[in-house]
């Protein structure tokens, strides 16, 4: 009984080793890549980052990426957390305080800003644009469609439930809840509960 404790205990030390080891690996992939951060930035696995030139990320302080599915309690994560700019415009905020949980952040263009103490489950993908204009279908994969990207804000105390996705444009009030499984693609009022495909508004808290 003793040596399987033993085992389990080593086992457990031994990845804890692992994730410090990649979240130092992280870290100084974000000072290469001139990612600025505050204090208290927990990482926790490898972070994909693919930042363009002279476009700006911003991870204000006490800021928590876990990017490993062993610590993610709820779901498992689908990737590692991932933070991409693709043009010198673009730009990305992570509020002070916030998770991000194999989180998928993209900014083609326009700016994506996340407010404090937010909460965002695993698997959410965020995204400015929608990479291809709809019409003509010829022109799809020919025509970026830049003009078409608007800004992502998510509002300060924010849930973001396992498995999101919100589109280019979307305003999220400080405070609310989306339920698991969303497609965001309006705009969500402060204080409340919107969820489901598209995300509409479910429950007013006050
Ligand atoms: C958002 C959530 C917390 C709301 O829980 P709740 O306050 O108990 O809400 P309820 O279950 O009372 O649901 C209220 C209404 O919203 C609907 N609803 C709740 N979550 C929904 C979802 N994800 N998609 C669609 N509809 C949803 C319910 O069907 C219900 O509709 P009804 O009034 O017509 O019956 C919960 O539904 C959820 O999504 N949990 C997952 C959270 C998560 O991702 N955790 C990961 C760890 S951070």
């Amino acid at each position: 009984m003793k040596i399987q404790y033993l085992k389990y205990f080593s086992i457990i030390t031994l990845q804890e080793g692992i994730f410090t080891l990649t979240g130092l690996i992280s870290k100084l992939n974000f000072k290469l890549k001139s990612i600025k951060y505050g204090t208290q930035l927990n990482i926790i696995g490898g972070v994909i980052l693919d930042i363009y030139p002279e476009s700006r990320v911003i991870i204000e302080d006490n800021v928590t990426i876990i990017s490993n599915a062993k610590r993610c309690s709820a779901s498992t994560l689908y990737s590692k957390t991932k933070i991409k700019t693709l043009s010198p415009s673009s730009a990305i905020v992570i509020g002070e305080g916030t998770g991000l949980n194999g989180t998928s952040i993209t900014s083609r263009s326009k700016k994506i800003i996340i407010g404090k103490n937010c909460m965002i489950a695993p698997n959410t993908i965020i995204t400015d644009s929608d990479f291809h204009i709809p019409w003509p279908p010829e022109n799809r994969s020919v025509y970026p469609g830049c003009e078409r990207d608007v800004d992502v804000i998510i509002g300060n105390n924010c849930w973001i439930g396992m498995n999101t996705i919100i589109l280019k444009g979307v305003n999220i009030g400080e405070n609310s809840v989306i339920g698991a499984g969303s497609i965001v693609n309006k705009d969500i009022p402060p204080n409340c509960l919107a969820a489901g495909n598209p995300a509409q508004i479910i429950k007013q808290y006050k």
